[in-house]
């Protein structure tokens, strides 16, 4: 990668210099942002997808491939921020979608798989006597923590500093202007005691504590057992609502984190990779919460969405959980995850750059920095120039993740993908670690 022309750079001028080349590499991706610049703000419709300069367009993937607008082929190791799980085409995905498309789409009626992908669900994560489903992640957490509020008869709602709940719960980085108005406790996550203080002192207006089990974008950072457990108990005591926001982490053990710790919420929201790559989102968790829906009751509470049970998605749920995923493919593929961190934590210790890889199975995330990361903030240790540096370097070697340094596998990476890309990583160590430290140091 590059050693001998970048050995006497600063930080800064090596990021130049990836950039030039990546610029030079990518004018059909170029082009087509500026393009698209004119009509969609920054050519954006998702603000996690660009980065600077501009992002590289997708035009195809397959298996654990994805292909560029100017012919380039990367491995994925992003994974689409855990949607991807399935890779790009599995076959048995890809016939479950055919047959529901070959059925007839916009039926407007309960069709014969959301039902079997209720149950499939149920029997998988141990919070769910009953679930509903919805057209997101955000949509999921949105409705269990109006679901808590409603059935509290409260009104506030305590969530943590990093965390990320979907496009109008973003509470990294103080918070996002655009956040859903509910009145909001932020307490610090993986802190069991200021939980429970801050829980005890706002007790009475409290009506759901939501946390991720483990901080997917906010780092890869794992909740500590006393912490989530605190959390259990303060809920417990004082007749709060506990969602666990599971929309990344269900897919770290075979009935999620939950199953995994031990801890059980009283509501649990998911998306991502559990609607075979479609659009997806659900919620459930104890019968007398989730019977609260039931239209059959005179003070039923609402829920609607046109696409809720749409039979694309429900189809390739269905497939993906009773045929792909099962108990042992999730095993396996979080015990890959769990090797390549350590293999990458190794690449650090042997290169002595600073290089840390956070996580849990398959979702990892990657940090340059020597202190160690308990907590969201630990994270900005690393200059956003090695982050930049780091992405750009691994996209010009035909590797695709996120620029946050955040990455999920998926089930078509092979061995010799992994064996690749812990090289790959070793490599930019060697060539950079030198100017990592330098430019963490820099003031
Ligand atoms: C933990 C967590 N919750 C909620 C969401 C929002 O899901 P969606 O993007 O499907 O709305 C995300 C998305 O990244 C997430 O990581």
């Amino acid at each position: 990668m590059q050693q001998n022309v970048t050995r006497n750079l600063s930080l800064d001028a090596a990021v130049e210099d990836a950039e030039r080349r990546y610029v030079a590499a990518n004018p059909n991706s170029q082009a087509r942002f500026e393009e698209a610049c004119r009509t969609m703000p920054g050519a954006n419709t998702r603000s996690v997808l660009f980065y600077d300069p501009f992002p590289v367009t997708m035009t195809s993937g397959d298996g654990a491939t994805l292909r560029d607008l100017d012919g380039h082929s990367y491995t994925d190791f992003l994974g689409e921020y855990t949607a991807g799980l399935y890779g790009h085409s599995n076959p048995i995905i890809l016939d479950a979608v055919r047959k529901a498309l070959d059925g007839g789409v916009v039926l407007g009626g309960p069709n014969q798989y959301e039902s079997r992908l209720a149950e499939l669900m149920c029997a998988r994560f141990p919070s769910l006597d009953m679930v509903r489903f919805c057209n997101s992640g955000t949509e999921a957490n949105l409705m269990a923590i109006s679901l808590a509020r409603a059935a509290t008869g409260r009104s506030q709602i305590m969530v943590f500093e990093g965390g990320y709940h979907g496009g109008v719960f973003y509470y990294g980085h103080g918070g996002s202007p655009i956040n859903a108005p509910f009145p909001t406790l932020v307490g610090t996550y993986n802190d069991p005691q200021g939980a429970a203080d801050l829980i005890r002192e706002n007790a009475d207006d409290l009506a759901a504590i939501i946390v991720e089990p483990m901080l997917g974008s906010g780092g890869g950072i794992p909740g500590s057992p006393e912490f989530l457990q605190a959390l259990r108990d303060g809920a417990d005591a004082y007749g709060i609502v506990l969602i666990f926001d599971e929309v990344m982490t269900s897919r770290l053990a075979p009935g999620g984190l939950q199953e995994k710790l031990g801890i059980i919420p009283d509501l649990t929201a998911f998306g991502k990779y559990l609607g075979g790559g479609m659009t997806f989102g659900a919620f459930g968790g104890r019968a007398d919460l989730m019977g609260r829906f039931d239209p059959r009751r005179a003070d039923a509470f609402p829920h609607s969405g046109t696409y809720n049970n749409n039979v694309l998605t429900m189809a390739a749920g269905v497939a993906g959980l009773s045929e792909v995923f099962t108990a042992e493919a999730a095993a396996s593929l979080n015990g890959a995850g769990d090797r390549l961190r350590e293999r990458m934590n190794e690449a650090g210790r042997r290169t002595g750059a600073p290089a840390l890889v956070t996580g849990a199975g398959s979702i990892l995330g990657i940090h340059f920095q020597d202190k160690p990361v308990h907590r969201p903030d630990d994270t900005e240790a690393t200059p956003a120039a090695a982050r930049k540096l780091f992405h750009l370097e691994m996209n010009l070697r035909g590797f695709y993740l996120a620029r946050r340094g955040f990455m999920s596998l998926c089930l078509p990476l092979t061995d010799r993908d992994y064996d690749r890309f812990s090289d790959a990583f070793g490599e930019f160590l060697e060539t950079y670690g030198d100017l990592l430290r330098d430019g963490r140091q820099a003031p």
